[in-house]
């Protein structure tokens, strides 16, 4: 079983959130969600964020919280990072530097179907989701394959299984 820290990533409705938190308790360690912890920072919503001050500095707040968590020295925890952190090739080399990553890989069709209902994700908020999603998907590829240490299938299967998957997947480490 590894003693580093676990980073979470992958696209939206891939799981990081949930599969974070449960891994996290099995584990006994912290776990910390990227998202929340920038919404609470900014007293805003990711949603008022994009609107209000735009993406870009949604993103750099994304960067200085990698900064300051590969800065930190704190002990083993589990991150959930947002969807789009490894557009930045920065963000990538800094959760390197902070754990494990692993990429909770799934397909478009899967994406549409958990956030058929989404109103959080400013990213989704498109006339047409689908191609949104699909566009999305294929610019991020490389950025997601690049940033992986490993990488997780999470279709067809339930949080639980995922979890138990996962927990695998790091004990053998
Ligand atoms: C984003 C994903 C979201 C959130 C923001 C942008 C993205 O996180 O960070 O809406 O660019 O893919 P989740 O992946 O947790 O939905």
């Amino acid at each position: 079983m590894t003693d580093k820290s676990v980073v979470l990533i992958g696209f939206m409705g891939s799981g990081k959130s949930a599969l974070g938190r449960i891994i996290a308790k099995q584990l006994g360690i912290p776990h910390s969600d990227m998202d929340q912890l920038i919404e609470s920072r900014a007293g805003m919503t990711i949603s008022e964020i994009f609107a209000g001050e735009g993406e870009e500095a949604f993103r750099d707040m994304e960067t200085g919280l990698l900064r300051e968590i590969a800065q930190s020295g704190k002990g083993q925890a589990v991150y959930s990072t947002g969807g789009g952190v490894v557009i930045r090739p920065e963000n990538r080399a800094l959760m390197r530097r902070i754990g494990t990553v692993i990429l909770l890989d799934i397909t478009p069709e899967s994406v549409l179907s958990r956030l058929s209902r989404d109103t959080k994700r400013p990213l989704l908020q498109a006339p047409d989701r689908k191609a949104r999603v699909e566009e999305l998907m294929r610019s991020r590829r490389p950025a997601y394959l690049d940033a992986a240490d490993y990488i997780l299938e999470v279709d067809n299967r339930t949080k639980d299984e995922n979890a138990n998957r996962l927990m695998k997947l790091l004990e053998e480490l």
